[in-house]
Formats: structure tokens, C-alpha cells, sequence
């Protein structure tokens, strides 16, 4: 393992780069933050200090307007009518807008043209917007909406999978099958077989900034919108479509979010729009921000999911196949549910060959806030079948999970054994056998699983469990055309650099990153680069930062910029030195050419003087991938991300509590850009999945009312829940065989599949709380109550 990598952590920033940059002397002098040093997020001082400005912390200008959104109190019905006249009338009260107040469509959707900005004839869930009040304050504003009259005449509501099922199941996208092999005959033919369900809640993304958005209006009827957006180029267009003018009337800009985590992928545009609509109605600046309890029931959250599945093995615990069902739970509108039941699809095998397949998914309408992207992006979910089947599968064979799953997984890269997944891509990447190796031997599996029978053997309260585990992530966009990326890279006169992309900033770090990768194309310091605000104004028709790939993509296209300035200075040397091509070299902080050197700056000096154009964009588009959903088979993917971590945990069989004394964690992150932010990254996504499996509760009432809805009730982890022992390390084998920005992986969502390690871990307690006799129903999120339930029924077995 790199000690250099891993101690660093938690000093970040504070440790000498020089003694880190992958390119050790010959050279006297280094760059200071290049590719593969630990800087620092460039923020994370302004984070902890509160210098860091959100959208709310924008000096208001004179005149702002604030908006208050008024929201259904009923999950599915008509609206008779609605009188709204004492909010029009009431104090401090400016405008009051409905859809019959939008010029343009009364749509936010980022595809389908289903999201109401204002609801019409009828309302789909409880929470759904009815109209906006835009008011001298937000106290006015809030208490006048509560001066409205609405009738509702009341239909039936699907709030639950079960409820949509029992209404006949709409389906809100048409089913998708995936197929692989002979899954009927095989499954038929196999000498054992398990069948069974298992669920996993939703959850909500719990950003510290919720969700805002504030409008400016400017001359002829153009708008500056700021966001807290991970989709600036789709709030642009949602709003321009709503104001019914063309794209290029409207800006939408972000400096940072205060956390997306998939929540800002495509709702912002529904706050920005009402924003923009008051705006260039009133004349008056306009702002929009949800409080939590708001934001928490207007908003859309990770899909719940249903899978059922039915898996064929043989006597050494190799799956022969596997038959599943999906259920997803999409809430009223279709939003990204298709991509993202199809991403759970994509994991249903996670890093396990499962020779002959079936999945199927259907993606079901509940009237409940429309289901949006969530860390993972369904991966999640679609993985948690395979690995409690496999945890089913050892304790029926009387085997150690690990060994049952070392068998099954994808053969190794450069093994020259072909698997296909169930889409038909061939795995060729696999690195997942030599990671679990490695884990195995640094977590101590086995000696520690020895312990823990040990323990449990004298120990008749407290149980505890010991799981390893692996994720397997395919990274891209499934969404082929989404792939794609723009950058623009200013080089003022003085040397100094102005990096814009059209990737968003969230936490994750991609500023810093795609900042390193300029500087170690230019070879300046990073000091010397100024990272600014994504903005639709310098980068046009950008994708929406997700899918993990925020740097893949967005580093690609700031080096090709930096790249094809760097190429004018150095034609220009060629000219004004007479030296070939080969004698101009980019050397830290200054350029050699032939026998002189020059300083960067003062060679940039010189071109402007020479009148070389210092200013270029760049352009990057992932190669060959594509998915045919008809035949459900293609490559999708451009690779595969890979880690497995090992957790311990602890439960109390009176009460259920449970807790994770130790996880060990070993990811590959390709050649690290960055590796202080890829193990925040790790670390965070870690914390968050375990959060979704242990914890994280949603609960409507049966009038479809979000009951969950802050934080005195819906529980996030704490610094408190953070594992005390906590071992993560970058694989340092780690290269991507594939030709990504210096070799690197993907890192933003693939840890948080890590987690899967803790909900093993909790049935492996449960277990041995029933003496391993009998094998539990165990759901996510497995809370208190839902381990009491799982303990007393393997204990009511034997
Ligand atoms: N990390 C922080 N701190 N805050 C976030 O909102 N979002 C996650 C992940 N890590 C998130 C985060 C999600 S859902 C994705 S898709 C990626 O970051 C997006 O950024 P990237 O593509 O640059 O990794
Ligand atoms: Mo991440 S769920 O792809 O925004």
C-alpha cells in the first residue's frame, strides 16, 4: 500500500506536494499542485470558516422579492377550485402567480414534460406546488398563502409499492428486460435454488443547503438566474421554456452547492423557474429558498425498490442463475426513473458472473414526490439482491460468505476468460479478485471472523458480524449523448489562468481536480489558476455533473483547452527562435527553448505581443460506448470502478441498536488525481450509504403526508456513527486500463456501494443470534426495529 497516501490523511494540504508529485527529479523545481498531489479542495477553508458563498449568501440587490411556494394538501385529486383572493389581498404581498400566470409551458421535467411548475386541474402528491407567493418578505409571503381556499374532490391514492400494485400497477415507463443465456432451463436444472424478497427504502439527500434559486431581471426580458444546480445547462432550458423565450435569453450560474448528492440534478429548475416567472413579471429580483421541512416534502428522494429473486448453484455456492424482479417505486412523474431503474438493472450483479440471467424492472407511479437521482443512481439498490442471495447461499452450504463470493466473481482482467454481464458487455477490467485479496489480508478477515464466533459464543446479548464485500461500478452515462463535455481556459498577459468547465461544484472537489490537471498541462503552480463560477454563458450545452464522471469528462476537455493554447505559445517560440518543435519544452513554471529559457509568464508576455490568441475551449466526448435498449445489450460503460471494504458490527438482540466497530476499506481509484479528496470521497460515500441501510427512515402516513420530514425525525448519521475505527487506503495498484485524464477512476459514487458491507455484517449478527440455524428476512433500512424483528423471528425458528 502507498504509506505516502495514507498518512496524509486529515492533513491534506498541509503536507510539502513536492514530496508527493509522481515526478520525482530529474527536475530542480516542481509545480506546486499538480496531477496526483493531495492539495486541498480549494474551498475547504472557506467551508469551515463560513467564507464560502451559497446562493443565499449573494448580497440581495434592492428591491428583492421573496417567494413562498404553496404546496397540495392532498396526494391525488381534483382541484374544484381555488380562491385566492384574500392571498392576493393579504400585507406585504406583491404577486401571486399560477399556471395560467406562465407565458411559455408549465413544465420543469428534464425529459418527459411531466412535472408541473404549478398544478393544474388536479394534484399528484401531497406536497406538489399549487401557486407561488412572491412577497416584501418571507414572513409575508408564507402567511398569506395560507390565506387560500382550495376545494379538492379526492381520488385514490397509491402512496406505497403495495397500494400502486393493488391499483393495478401503472406503469409509469414501459418495463425493460435484460437477458443472458438460458435462465428458465438452467434455473429449472440446478441442484439448489433460494427464492426470495428483499426491499430497500428510499432516502432523502439531506444536502446542508437546500434547495434554492434567485432571478435578476435584465433588458429585453433576459434573466440571470443563480442555482444551487448540478444541471445548469437544464435550468437554463426549463426556465427559458417556461418564460417561453429562446435558451439564449436566459444565464443560469453556480459557484458551488452546499451538497447535491443527485437531489440537484433535475428539481432546481422547478425554484429557478418560479424565480424566473416573478421576476421578469414583477420586474423585481426574485429569490426561492425551501426550508427543510419544505424541501424534504416538495422534493423527490432515492427510489424505494422491491426485488424479487430466485437464484440456481451449485454444491460450492457458483451461481448457475438468476432470475430477478424489480419493482421501483418512481413517485408521480417519470423524471430520470427510467435511467435509473435501468442503472439498477445495470448492478444487479454487481461483481458476480451470473452466466444466465433475467431481470426485469417495472417502474411504478405512487403519488408521492417524484424519485430523482441519488448517489449511485440505483446501482445501489440493484446490488443489494445479489449480495443478501449470496449471504443465503453460504449459510445454506454451511460456508464463509467471502469464499462463496470470492467463486463468483468476473474473471480477471488479462485472465483471458470471457464473462459478459447481463447486458451482454464483456468484462475485461476485472481487478475485484486482487482487491478482495488484499483486503482479506489487511482486515484480518479470517483471524477476525474466528473472533467474532469466539465472541459470540459467550456473549448472549450483544451479538456481532463480520462482512466483506465488493462493488463493481460501471462508469458513465448509460445515456450515450450525455457523455459528452466543454471547457474554456483563458491565459491572461501576466500567465495567469481562468479555468471555466461545465461541471458543477458540490463538496466532491472537481474544481480542485480539473484545476490540477490545467496546471500540469501548463506547468504552472495552481496558485496561478482561478477557478470560477460555472456559468451557461462560457460553456453551452452541458451535461448535468453526475454519473461520477465530473472529472473524466470535464478534465478531458480544460486539458485539450490548455492543450491547444499551449501549442500556439510554443508554435510561436519555434518562429521567433527558429528551433524545431522538439527544442520547446514546458519545463515547472518556465519554458526551455533551444539554449534560452523563459519564464511561462514572460513567454505569455510575448505571444500577446505577437498577437497569439490565448483564449481556447475544449471539447471532450467518451469513446465507444452505446446501449441498445431494444435488444437490451451493448456497452454502456467506458469501465468499471472497483473496491470492497470489511465491516464489523454489534447488536444489541434486546433493543435492536446496532453499531459498526470497524470498517476497513481498500478502493481503486485508478492513478489517483487527487488522493486527500478521493478518500473524502470514499470516506463520505461510505458514511452515507451506511446511513441508507441502517438508518435513514422514510414514512408517509396513509393520507400520503411525508412524516419524516427533518431532521428530529428523520435520521442522518453523525460524526457519532462514524465507524471509531475506520481504515480506508487507495488501491495502490490502481491504473485504468482504459485512456481516462491520466489514468485515474471515477470516484464520486462507487464507495458508497461499500456500505452493502454493513447490512451483510447485520445479518451475519442476526444470524448469530439465532445460532445460524435459520436464515432472516432482514429489509433496508435495517433499524432497530426492523434487526428486533429479524432476531425474534430466526430465534422463533429453531
Ligand atoms: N460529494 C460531496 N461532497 N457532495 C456531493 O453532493 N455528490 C455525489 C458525489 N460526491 C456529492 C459528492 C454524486 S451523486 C456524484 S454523481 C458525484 O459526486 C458528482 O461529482 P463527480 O462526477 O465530480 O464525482
Ligand atoms: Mo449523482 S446521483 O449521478 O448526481
Amino acid at each position: 500500500m502507498d504509506e505516502t497516501r495514507i498518512q496524509d490523511r486529515g492533513e491534506a494540504g498541509t503536507i510539502d506536494p513536492a514530496t508527493l508529485h509522481e515526478k520525482a527529479p530529474p527536475h530542480p523545481r516542481f509545480i506546486e499542485g499538480g496531477v496526483g498531489t493531495s492539495l486541498r479542495h480549494d474551498s475547504g477553508a472557506k467551508h469551515v470558516s463560513g467564507q464560502a458563498r451559497y446562493v443565499d449568501d449573494d448580497p440581495e440587490l434592492p428591491g428583492t422579492l421573496h417567494i413562498y411556494l404553496a404546496m397540495a394538501q392532498k396526494a391525488h385529486a381534483r382541484i374544484v377550485s381555488m380562491d385566492l383572493a384574500a392571498v392576493r389581498a393579504a400585507p406585504g404581498v406583491v404577486a401571486v402567480l399560477t399556471a395560467a400566470d406562465i407565458p411559455g409551458r408549465n413544465d420543469y421535467s428534464p425529459v418527459f414534460g411531466d412535472d408541473p411548475i404549478f398544478a393544474e386541474e388536479s394534484v399528484s402528491f401531497l406536497g406538489q406546488p399549487l401557486f407561488a407567493v412572491a412577497g416584501e418578505t418571507l414572513k409575508a409571503a408564507r402567511a398569506a398563502a395560507g390565506l387560500a381556499r382550495v376545494a379538492y374532490e379526492e381520488k385514490p391514492a397509491a402512496i406505497t409499492l403495495d397500494e400502486a400494485l393493488a391499483l393495478g400497477g401503472e406503469d409509469l415507463l414501459p418495463p425493460h428486460t435484460m437477458r443472458l443465456g438460458e435462465p428458465e432451463a438452467v434455473l429449472a436444472a440446478a441442484p439448489h435454488r433460494i427464492a426470495g424478497r428483499v426491499e430497500t427504502g428510499g432516502q432523502d439527500h439531506f444536502y446542508l443547503e437546500g434547495q434554492i434559486a434567485t432571478a435578476v431581471p435584465l433588458e429585453d426580458g433576459d434573466v440571470l438566474v443563480r442555482s444551487s444546480t448540478q444541471h445548469p445547462s437544464e435550468v437554463q432550458h426549463n426556465v427559458a421554456k417556461a418564460l417561453g423565450v429562446p435558451d439564449h435569453a436566459v444565464t443560469v450560474e453556480v459557484r458551488r452547492m452546499g451538497g447535491g448528492f443527485g437531489g440537484k440534478e433535475s428539481q432546481p429548475a422547478l425554484f429557478a423557474a418560479v424565480c424566473a416567472l416573478v421576476a421578469v413579471k414583477t420586474g423585481r429580483p426574485a429569490k426561492c429558498r425551501l426550508d427543510r421541512d419544505d424541501d424534504m416534502e416538495m422534493t423527490g428522494k432515492r427510489h424505494e425498490m422491491r426485488a424479487d429473486y430466485d437464484f440456481g448453484f451449485d454444491e460450492e455456492g457458483r451461481i448457475l442463475a438468476a432470475d430477478l424482479k424489480h419493482f421501483v417505486r418512481c413517485g408521480y412523474s417519470r423524471d430520470l426513473s427510467g435511467a435509473i431503474a435501468d442503472r439498477a438493472m445495470f448492478h444487479a450483479d454487481n461483481a458476480y458472473a451470473l452466466h444466465n440471467a433475467r431481470i426485469h424492472s417495472r417502474r411504478l407511479k405512487t403519488h408521492t414526490a417524484s424519485n430523482t437521482a441519488f448517489r449511485g443512481f440505483g446501482g445501489p439498490q440493484g446490488m443489494v439482491a445479489v449480495e443478501r442471495a449470496l449471504d443465503r447461499i453460504a449459510h445454506e452450504k454451511g460456508l464463509d460468505p467471502l469464499d462463496v463470493r470470492k467463486r463468483n466473481f468476473y474473471p480477471a482482467m488479462g485472465s483471458g476468460v470471457e464473462a459478459r454481464t447481463p447486458y451482454h458487455m464483456a468484462v475485461t477490467d476485472c481487478v475485484i479478485a486482487e482487491i478482495v485479496e488484499e483486503l482479506e489480508d489487511s482486515s484480518d478477515y479470517r483471524a477476525r471472523r474466528r473472533a467474532v464466533r469466539a465472541f459470540n459464543a459467550q456473549s448472549p446479548v450483544l451479538k456481532k458480524g463480520l462482512a466483506l464485500t465488493p462493488v463493481k461500478f460501471g462508469i458513465s452515462f448509460t445515456t450515450t449523448h450525455l457523455n459528452q463535455a466543454g471547457a474554456l481556459v483563458h491565459l491572461y498577459k501576466d500567465g495567469s489562468v481562468q479555468l471555466n468547465h461545465g461541471g458543477t461544484e458540490m463538496g466532491q472537489g472537481l474544481f480542485t481536480k480539473v484545476a490540477q490537471v490545467v496546471a500540469e498541462e501548463f506547468q504552472i503552480d495552481v496558485s496561478r489558476i482561478r477557478i470560477t463560477a460555472t456559468t451557461t454563458a462560457k460553456v453551452p450545452n452541458t451535461s448535468a455533473t453526475a454519473a461520477s464522471s465530473g472529472s473524466d469528462l470535464n478534465g478531458m476537455a480544460a486539458r485539450e483547452a490548455a492543450r491547444t493554447i499551449k501549442e500556439r505559445l510554443a508554435d510561436y517560440a519555434v518562429r521567433r527562435y527558429r528551433v524545431p518543435r522538439e527544442e520547446v519544452e514546458f519545463l515547472p513554471g518556465r519554458v526551455r527553448i533551444g539554449e534560452t529559457e523563459l519564464s511561462f509568464d514572460d513567454l505569455v508576455g510575448e505571444a500577446y505581443l505577437a498577437r497569439v490568441s490565448l483564449s481556447s475551449t475544449g471539447f471532450y466526448a467518451t469513446p465507444g460506448i452505446s446501449y441498445d435498449r431494444d435488444t437490451a445489450s451493448g456497452t454502456p460503460f467506458y469501465y468499471f470502478a472497483y473496491g470492497a471494504a470489511c465491516s464489523e458490527v454489534v447488536i444489541d438482540t434486546l433493543t435492536g441498536e446496532n453499531r459498526v466497530i470497524r470498517a476497513d476499506i481498500l478502493h481503486d481509484v485508478g492513478r489517483s488525481l487527487n488522493p486527500a479528496l478521493d478518500l473524502g470521497q470514499i470516506e463520505g460515500g461510505f458514511i452515507q450509504g451506511m446511513g441508507w441501510l441502517t438508518m435513514e427512515e422514510l414514512w408517509w402516513d396513509k393520507a400520503g403526508r411525508l412524516r419524516t420530514h427533518a431532521p428530529s425525525t428523520y435520521k442522518i448519521p453523525t460524526a457519532n456513527d462514524r465507524p471509531d475505527d475506520l481504515r480506508i487506503a487507495l488501491w495502490d495498484k490502481g491504473r485504468n486500463p482504459a485512456a481516462t485524464i491520466y489514468r485515474s477512476k471515477a470516484v464520486g459514487e462507487p464507495p458508497f456501494m461499500l456500505a452493502l458491507s454493513v447490512f451483510s455484517a447485520l445479518g451475519d449478527a442476526v444470524l448469530a443470534a439465532g445460532d445460524h440455524r435459520a436464515f432472516p428476512d432482514l429489509d433496508a433500512p435495517a433499524t432497530p426495529e426492523r434487526i428486533l424483528a429479524a432476531v425474534d423471528m430466526v430465534r422463533a425458528a429453531r
